[in-house]
């Protein structure tokens, strides 16, 4: 009985070891955002969405600046882009990183 606790607590800890080393703090941080909210129309290019990783659907877009992008972000662009891509919980830190995920796999 005692063998078999300390093998599911070791069994535990090692499932949690690995998930802890590729989690969170490796990826960017607008990446989770991104994946659940912009993700849906910006990776196939919905409705002629900028898409992710190609940079010249995103054209002139870019010279607008992050400070310009993401405010089209918060107030939208009708009528294909949702006010707040769709993340009405995300603070505004949280839609700046995930615009800036999405600039950053243009490089
Ligand atoms: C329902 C589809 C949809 C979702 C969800 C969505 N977008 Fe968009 N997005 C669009 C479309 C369509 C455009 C192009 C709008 C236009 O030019 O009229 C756009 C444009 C943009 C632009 C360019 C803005 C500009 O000033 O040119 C950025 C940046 C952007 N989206 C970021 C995001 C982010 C970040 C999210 C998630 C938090 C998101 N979008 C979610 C459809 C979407």
């Amino acid at each position: 009985m005692r063998n078999l606790t300390r093998i599911l607590v070791l069994g535990a800890a090692l499932a949690w070891l690995p998930s802890c080393d590729r989690g969170e703090t490796a990826d960017h941080p607008g990446k989770r955002t991104y994946e659940r909210y912009c993700f849906s129309c910006h990776a196939a290019g919905v409705a002629d969405a900028p898409k992710f990783g190609d940079r010249a659907s995103w054209g002139t877009r870019l010279e607008k600046g992050e400070d310009a992008l993401l405010q089209s972000v918060i107030d939208g662009m009708p009528p294909g882009m949702p006010v707040m891509g769709l993340c009405y919980a995300c603070s505004e830190e949280q839609l700046r990183d995930s615009v800036d995920y999405m600039l950053e796999a243009l490089e």
